[in-house]
This record gives structure tokens, sequence and C-alpha cells, in this order.
């Protein structure tokens, strides 16, 4: 769940550690939380002790680190103290372990039994070594808790514990501050508040016969996750569909989902809302040819039938044409050589203001994935390169680079 009022500086985050090595990056993001003006109690598990004092939490933050259920001198049940005077609660480093009791909902120490026994929106941190990041039980867990609106960010690819390079690094204590920060200063205030984006996903079928669709490999995910951090930050979001997928529930009430199946259909519920939109992402991997669609089903006996394609409208570059003034439009290109030259050639082409092109020849990237790794090719801006990590963390970092467009 989400705050509806904005939290100034001030509100109060519980800060759960687990027992990885990034804890120790904790100890700075305890320090850049308090520096924001945040009121930060810390909660470490055991296991968490064994990388980082409490100590050394209790001298940062502000209210002594608590690692145990049964030793608080203050409170006999400071779960409860915790979980409901608690603005947010992070979890940096959220541990396979950690992230695998909240999807069960054990409650066996005080980082869990405060999950529990909060309505808190929660901001989970992973971090481990990428084969236990990339094991489906992690992968699934994170899924169930995701449905239930837990918010992920991370985690980075890079250097791991050991001299290891993969994906599974805890995304840095700047860029967790930056989230915390949307989160709890997001509505009212947020970065997109008063805002209407006007949001595409999902690969577009187009009819051959009453059962036969030509279609591609889109899930959806990159434009889900865009609507759901776009209603974090505050706007107003509308989400034009070809996939179902479940929205987050702290957003829910905030994502107005428009399905449509065909491009020429995805054409007219987007060009029907672009004038009223601030911006238009378009996400959605829109066939560039549909068919005449036969009205009954084609037979075998016929032979191999002969299905000619024609053009469908090009959505982003009619939305360039047509733009209005102040409006923000991002188009997406999927390329796998010369990938920059032909994203940038395809920003200027199309007219759009940002495009966010990703290399789908490499590991993790694109159709399919949970991940995601873009560059974003600007009008008149250096290009910016997004390093593989969540969909959700790659929507917070285009939408980042909207808001700076949009002002
Ligand atoms: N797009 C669109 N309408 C279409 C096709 C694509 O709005 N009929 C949008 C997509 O949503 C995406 C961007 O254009 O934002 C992707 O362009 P792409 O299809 O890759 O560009 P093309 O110019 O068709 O080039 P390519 O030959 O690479 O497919």
């Amino acid at each position: 769940m989400i705050p509806s009022e904005p939290k100034a500086p001030s509100a109060r985050i519980v800060l759960g550690v687990a027992g990885g090595i990034a804890a120790y990056k904790s100890v700075d993001l305890t320090r850049r939380l308090r520096d924001r003006g945040y009121f930060v109690s810390p909660v470490l598990t055991p296991d968490a002790t064994r990388f980082v004092g409490a100590v050394t939490f209790s001298a940062l933050a502000s209210e002594p680190a608590r690692t145990s259920l049964y030793a608080d001198p203050t409170t006999p049940i400071p779960h409860t103290y915790l979980g409901q005077n608690a603005d947010l609660i992070v979890v940096a480093p959220a541990t396979a372990h950690v992230i695998a009791r909240y999807a069960m909902g054990l409650a066996d120490d005080l980082l869990m039994a405060t999950l529990l026994a909060s309505r808190a929106p929660v901001l989970l941190c992973p971090a481990m070594h990428t084969e236990m990041w990339e094991q489906p039980s992690v992968q699934e867990n994170l899924a169930t808790l995701r449905r239930r609106g837990v918010m992920v960010l991370g985690p980075d690819s890079g250097v791991l514990a050991g001299g290891d390079v993969g994906a599974g690094r805890m995304v840095e204590p700047s860029e967790i501050v930056d989230t915390v920060v949307s989160i709890l200063e997001g509505h009212g205030g947020g970065l997109l508040a008063g805002r209407r984006v006007l949001i595409t996903a999902g690969g577009t079928r187009e009819a051959i016969d009453p059962v036969r669709v030509i279609t591609n490999r889109s899930s959806g995910r990159q434009g889900y996750a865009l609507a759901e951090v776009a209603a974090r930050l505050g706007a107003e979001v509308t989400l034009v569909t070809t996939t179902t997928r479940e929205i987050a529930l702290d957003v829910r009430g905030r994502v107005d989902v428009v399905s449509v199946a065909s491009a020429g259909e995805m054409a007219d519920a987007v060009l029907s809302r672009s004038d009223a939109s601030d911006v238009v992402v378009m996400a959605a991997a829109v066939s560039d040819f549909t068919v005449v669609p036969q009205p009954q089903k084609i037979k075998k006996d016929l032979g191999p039938p002969e299905i000619s394609l024609v053009p469908t409208m090009d959505i982003l570059s009619a939305l360039g044409e047509r733009r209005r003034a102040g409006q923000v439009i991002v188009g997406f290109a999927a390329e796998t050589e010369s990938v920059v030259e032909r994203a940038t050639e395809k920003r200027r082409r199309k007219n759009a203001d940002l495009i966010v092109v990703n290399d789908v020849s490499a590991d993790g990237v694109g159709f399919d994935h949970e991940t995601n790794a873009v560059t974003m090719i600007f009008r008149d801006e250096p290009s910016v390169t997004v390093s593989l990590r969540s969909k959700e963390a790659v929507a917070y970092e285009i939408l980042a680079s909207v808001s700076s467009l949009l002002s």
C-alpha cells in the first residue's frame, strides 16, 4: 500500500538488513536516509550481524538497531510497534532466504514479524549470487510478492562477492534513496504528479481468419512496469494493452486498463486519447503489417494459403506528427545490430523525444525476460545507458528522464 498523502522527510523508515555481504552498503544507506531527514529504524536479521555490527547502524540511525523479537528494553512487542509506525519498509539487502520467508508469510525473526505486522509499502532490494538470483524458486517468490504490491528494486549486474561478474549486485545506496524519495514524496509532489500518462504494452495480434493470428513475442512486462511505476510517481495512467497481467495491488486503482488486440485497435485507442495526455510511451510491439482476414477458417485441403500483408499505421510516427506543445513522446526499439545508430535514426525519423532501445541479442534483455538493459536516446542530450536490472527499475530510469523532459 502506498500512502495517499505526500510524506515529507521525517517519515519513518524501517530499514531491514539481511545476512548478505551487501549489508555493508546499508550502513551508507542508513546515513543517506538520515541526511535526507527520514527517521530510520534499523532491524537486522541474526545473520546480518555476522556481516556488520548492530552498533554501526545504531550510531548512524535515528534509534538503536534491533536484532531480536525478545530483547527490546523499550517494548515487549517491537514488531507491531515498528510495523504499525512505519511509512515504508526497505529491505536492503534482501537475500533469497528473506524473500522466500516473506513470500510464505513466515514470522520467525524480528524483520519477518515486522513485515507481517505492517500495512506500510515495502521496497525490496535483492542481492545474491547470479545462480541464486536465477533460481526459479527465487523468481517465483518475487513474482508472488510483486503481485501483492511489494516493490522490487534491482538487482544490478556487476562484480559480486568473490570476484564473479553477473546479475545480483544490490543497487547503489544513492539509487535506493532516489526510489525511497519518489515512493514517500511521490504522491501530490511526485515526479509525475498531476500528469496524464498513456502507455502501450504487449504484442499486437493480427487475425488471419477467425482462429489464427500473426503476433510477436512481446510479454507486455516492460509496459506494465512503466504503468505501475508512473502511477507510483503520481501520474494518472492509461494502459492500452494486448496482454492481461495483474497490476500490483498498491496501484491497481490508479491504472485505467484498455484492452485491444490488433494494431488498428491500438491506433484508435491511442490516438483518441493522445491529445489529453502529457506523455505517451509506445512500449508495445506493434505489428508493422496486418492481414485482410478471411471470414471463415482457412482449410488445409486447399493447400498453403496466400496471405498478403498490408502495412499498419505507424502510431509512433502519427504521434510525432500531431504532438502538442509540451507533450513528451517516447518510443521503443528492439535491435540486434548497430543498436545505437539505428535507434538514433529511428528517433529522428519518427520525431520522438526519446527512444528506449534494447539490444535483444544480449542475455537477459527484452522479450520474455524479467530484466532489461536499455540505452535512452534523446533529441538534444547525450544518450544514457541503463545496465541490466528489473523492468521496474528500468521503468524508474525512463520515467525520471521523462519527468525532466516535461520540465
Ligand atoms: N510502432 C508504432 N506503430 C507501428 C509500429 C511500431 O507505434 N505500426 C512503435 C513501437 O511501439 C515502438 C517503435 O515504434 O515504440 C518501434 O519501432 P519499430 O517497429 O522497431 O520501427 P520500424 O521503423 O518499423 O523499424 P524496424 O524495421 O526495425 O521494425
